[in-house]
């Protein structure tokens, strides 16, 4: 038996934008849209895909940080919710799963408490949760920091004191400090220099083997994932259009809009710089997203069938699933 620690059924989430004042003309968009996917325990899962398509909104739905607005999700054994069946877990057994749980931004300074000082911040976890108190909680909190390449004076220091890594050194110890079997970490080093980014990545894959944690992991960088996530699913404005294996989607990338992202990693050698898919850039139409294929327009390969129906996403050879009608 494969051992599932996260199963996401078909969840969708839409926004209601307000487009006219009064709020009389209404824009419905739909976020995330109809995505599945499950993640093994001990996986680091990848969520990869450009700014706006719904990769934070995907993390905060499956952790109830935000309503779905269909499909379902479970973790462990236990339903989170499942809106088709009007089924919801508790407020306060989500409260209790919150500690196996956890998330870790993408702005750490934005996210730790600019008044309090850094062992508070971290013990303040580690009493909720573990329930444990007083100088205990502050010395396990201190460990944390250690582990995780800070001083340990850095307990007594404000968030505004420390540099963009160390910040997000101090979020990562704040997330593991409570000792929880699944993290999302959401864009954890978008907002660092690349060579920080690089340490960041090193202490994770170090505390996801010290610790055997599960991960899923958002980027919009595919240079990043590819050090440190064992699958990958690419997401295109509210879909998954492939997901396969890293070495998998790698070697053999099969949507135009993978492609399209490998050919934009960084490469150095000027030959293979010239070899790059050149996408038409146009911009869509709501209809055409309605309709078809969502990236149908910005695609080298499209054709008529592609504006009008939209793909399904379907296994193409094992492990290796796709949304696209080039493959049908
Ligand atoms: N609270 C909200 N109200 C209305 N629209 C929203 C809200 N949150 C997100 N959106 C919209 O939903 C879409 C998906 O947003 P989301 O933040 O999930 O994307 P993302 O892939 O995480 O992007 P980024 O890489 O920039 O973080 C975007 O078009 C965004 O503008
Ligand atoms: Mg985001």
């Amino acid at each position: 038996m494969i051992d599932t620690i996260l199963e996401v059924d078909r969840i969708r989430k839409k926004y209601v934008i307000e487009k006219s004042f009064l709020g009389r003309e209404k824009i419905v968009l739909d976020a995330v849209n109809d995505i599945s996917f499950s993640i093994k325990k001990g996986e680091c899962f990848a969520l990869v895909g450009e700014s706006g398509c719904g990769k934070s909104t995907t993390a905060r739905t499956i952790l109830k940080l935000i309503d779905a607005d269909g499909g379902k999700v479970i973790f462990e054994d236990k339903t989170l919710f499942d809106v088709e069946n009007k089924k919801s877990i508790s407020n306060k057994e989500m409260c209790r799963l919150r500690k196996d749980m956890q998330i870790i931004f993408q702005d750490p300074f934005a996210s730790l408490d600019k008044r309090m000082k850094v062992g508070q911040i971290i013990a303040e976890g580690i009493k909720k949760h573990r329930l444990i108190h007083g100088k205990d909680a502050f010395n396990i909190a201190e460990e944390y920091l250690r582990i995780c390449g800070m001083d340990k004076e850095a307990i007594n220091r404000y968030p505004h004191e420390f540099s963009g890594g160390q910040r997000q050194r101090i979020g990562i110890a704040r997330a593991l400090a409570v000792q929880p079997k699944f993290v999302v970490a959401d864009e954890p080093v978008a907002s660092l220099d690349v060579s920080i980014q690089a340490q960041i990545i090193n202490l994770l894959n170090e505390l996801k083997t010290r610790y055997l944690l599960t991960f899923l992991f958002i980027s919009h960088d595919l240079g990043v994932v590819k050090y440190f996530c064992d699958r990958i699913a690419v997401m295109y404005l509210g879909n998954i259009v492939e997901l396969a294996e890293k070495k998998d989607l790698f070697d053999n990338p099969m949507h135009p809009y993978t492609k399209m992202l490998l050919e934009s990693m960084p490469v150095s050698h000027p030959k293979l710089r010239k070899q790059r898919l050149s996408i038409k850039e146009s911009e869509m139409t709501l209809k055409d997203r309605e309709n078809g294929c969502k990236f149908c327009n910005r695609c080298l390969y499209a054709y008529e069938r592609c504006k009008n129906e939209i793909p399904v996403f379907k296994e193409i050879e094992g492990d290796h699933f796709i949304a696209c009608h080039l493959y049908d």
